[in-house]
Parts: C-alpha cells; structure tokens; sequence
C-alpha cells in the first residue's frame, strides 16, 4: 500500500514520512510537493531533505492556476480580517493536485502535516474526503506537538534544518507570507523585524505605478502586460521594497481559537486596493454596496476551502457581471508601507465630469433649480415624525 503525503521538507512532514511507514504500516510513502510559488530555496530544501530521506518526492507545477485563483479574489476583493487568503486560496489548490498524483501512483491513501488546531486540516481534507482515498492526519492522530517532533527527529537523526523551522511555522506562496509560532504567539510581542521577508522597513521614498484591468483582472504594470505569476511576483518586489502589506492580526479560525497571525502581502495590497478604486469608478452605488455583502460571502468560503459551494458559484455569476465593466487602470502611489489609490480612469466610469462641475448649469437637460423641490421634500417623514413626537410628548 502507497501514501502520497503533502510534504514541504519542513519539521511537520518530514516526521511524517518515518510514522507513516511505522505508525500506520504503509510500505510506501511517496511526497507531493505543489509549487504555488514559494521561494526556491523551500524546493531545495524539499528536494535535500527528501533524497536524505529516500523519499521519491513529486514535484507539481501549479502556479498559474493559483494566480488564476488569486485574482478571483481579487474580483471579490477578498480579505479575510484584514488578511487578503493566501494561504487559504493555496490549500484546495495543493490538495487537487496531490490528489491527482496519488491516483496516478496508485496511492490508497493521502496525508498531511497539519495540526488538530488550524484550518489548514479542513481545507486539506474538504478536497480529499470527496474521493475513495483514506485520509490521514499524524500530527493531529498520534497528538504531536512540535517540540515531540523536534526530539523525535534529533533520535531518528531526521534531516531538519535547526533554523527559524524550529521556531517559527511559516507558509509562503505568491500571494501571502505567513509566519505564526514561537514567541509570536503571545499577542503583545511585538514582532522582531527579522520575521519580515517581502517587505523592507518602510521609508520616506514614494512611488507611483499604474494598473491595468480587463474585467477585473489585473493584466498589465506601467503599461506592460504581464501573466499572472509575473505580474504578482513583480509586485512583490516593488511594493515590498515600499514596506508594502504587512498585516498583524488576530486571526479567528474555523474551530473558534483566536490566533495571532503575521502576514506579508506586497502585490496583494496594490492589486486589492487598486481594484476597490476601479470599481468606486464603474459601478453604481446599489452595486457597490450590494457587493460589499457577496465579497464578504464569498471571502469567508475562501477561508473555510470550499470554493467549490454552490454559494461561491451563484456569487460568481452576480461578481462576474460587475466585472465586465470593470476595465481601466488605476494609479497607486506607494508610500509608508501604503499602497493609496490616487489616480483612476476607465471608459465605463458612472461618472460625468460636466455634471458633477460646480461650473456648469445643468444635467442631461436638468437645471439647478429642478432641484428645489426635491430639497422641500428630502427629510419630510423625518420631520413629520419629529413633529408627532413632540406633540405626544406635551401632552
Ligand atoms: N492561519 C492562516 C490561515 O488559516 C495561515 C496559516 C499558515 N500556516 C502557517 N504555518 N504559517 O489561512
Ligand atoms: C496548522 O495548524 O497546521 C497550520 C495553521 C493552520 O492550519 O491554520
């Protein structure tokens, strides 16, 4: 019988690899290691430490289906607490795609590293529970916490490398950097600066780029048109460099424990906040606000893994058709660890520049003083109301 384990190299699937063989008595573990754009020194680190455990690891390619993932986020304009989903949008990503090598390899069964407390669990299994597949779960099964699997590597002289795995648990793919764990754990530590990869201290220097949408979808930086990957990875560089997307938050998990969470999102600030701006510009007020609600929806189903809800596609189809009108580019200016919207054009904008002016006399053909009697009746029940009122209460 073959396993196929989610497995990154870190201390959490690397235990796994030895347990699943002696705990639960497969002959054959296999790693699935899913590329949605993490640094590529964590492939090395997969790669090395997979060899050292003569592990055959798989190595799968899913970076431009989960930008693709990403900016359907980014039509949400999703954000969960403040926190714009990386890690959540990553996992029903990774979990499809190892689930595909494990029917290719003839696997009965799929693991993971996660802990009985995070989110990352249901995510995981939501997908997996919908095939034949036995799931299975070691470091939530056999109650490991990470100072057990640190003792139980030095004894079995597993490869972990001692660095910041032992003290912080830290998940990267193209659109979010999160780091949890350790010392950070405790809400009023104040996080050092060296826990900050992405994004640089921020600093009096200021810069202004501008973003192309088409339907919603960011395609094009100062008037390049970029893919997907290139197009977040180039925003990472330049936003972070500003001090762009640092986020600490208290984070509410699914299971209702409130955790304290340090998150690094460059791109994600610029391409959330510069497509808020397009849609101030294009939409109508009943849109706008009626969307604040599906955003919402749709952003809390991202968290739980389970964009595959009737609900997310019946809120797709309401998303969809705002975004046709949501075409144009914006200008964000960077500056303070901010990405501020400062500038924005589009040729579906609501918006007449002749009859908002302070300069002209009317409006498709309506004169000032049409507005006269719209102002005699604005607040009329409000005042009746009052009026009543008043008069009751002298009584
Ligand atoms: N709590 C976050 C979420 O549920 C991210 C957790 C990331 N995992 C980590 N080991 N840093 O989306
Ligand atoms: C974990 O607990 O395995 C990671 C954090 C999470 O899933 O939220």
């Amino acid at each position: 019988e073959r396993v196929a384990l989610a497995f990154s190299g870190g201390l959490d699937t690397t235990v796994c690899v030895p347990l699943l063989e002696e705990e639960y008595g497969y002959d054959e573990v296999i790693g699935v290691t899913v590329d949605v754009g993490q640094p590529e020194e964590e492939f090395e680190e997969a790669e090395e430490t997979a060899e050292a455990l003569g592990l055959e690891n798989h190595i799968v390619d899913a970076k431009s289906e989960f930008a693709e993932t990403c900016f359907d986020g980014v039509k949400a304009n999703a954000t969960y607490q403040g926190y714009p989903l990386g890690t959540a949008l990553a996992r029903p990503v990774i979990a499809q795609a190892i689930l595909e090598v494990a029917e290719e390899q003839d696997c009965s069964a799929l693991a993971h590293g996660c802990t009985g407390k995070g989110n990352d669990q249901l995510r995981f299994e939501a997908v997996w529970r919908g095939s034949d597949m036995e799931v299975i779960a070691p470091v939530r099964e056999l109650g490991l916490t990470r100072e057990w699997e640190i003792e139980y590597a030095d004894e079995k002289d597993l490869p972990v490398e001692a660095g910041n795995d032992g003290v912080w648990s830290i998940d990267t793919n193209l659109w979010s950097r999160s780091v949890e764990g350790g010392q950070l754990e405790e809400p009023s530590y104040v996080p050092p600066e060296e826990i900050y990869d992405w994004t640089a201290e921020p600093t009096d220097e200021t810069e202004q780029i501008e973003i192309e949408f088409d339907e919603g979808v960011p395609v094009a930086v100062d008037g390049e048109a970029m893919d997907g990957v290139e197009l977040i990875e180039h925003l990472n560089e330049l936003a972070g460099a500003h001090g762009v997307g640092r986020t600490d938050l208290m984070e509410d998990r699914m299971l209702g424990l409130k955790v304290r969470e340090n998150y690094e999102h460059p791109a994600a600030s610029v391409l959330l906040n510069a497509h808020r701006a397009l849609e101030d510009l294009v939409l109508t007020k009943g849109e706008r606000s009626f969307k604040v609600g599906v955003d919402h929806e749709w952003s809390e189903k991202a968290y739980e893994g389970l964009l595959f809800a009737p609900l997310v596609e019946a809120l797709n189809g309401f998303i969809d058709e705002t975004q046709t009108k949501v075409t144009g580019t914006v200008t964000i200016k960077l500056e303070g660890g901010k990405a501020r919207p400062v500038g924005r054009d589009s040729e579906f904008a609501v918006y007449s520049a002749s009859a908002a002016s302070f300069n002209t006399e009317t409006v498709d053909g309506i004169a000032q003083e049409d507005a006269t009697g719209v102002a005699k009746y604005h607040g009329l029940q409000e005042r009746l109301a009052n009026a009543v009122e008043a008069d009751v209460g002298e009584r």
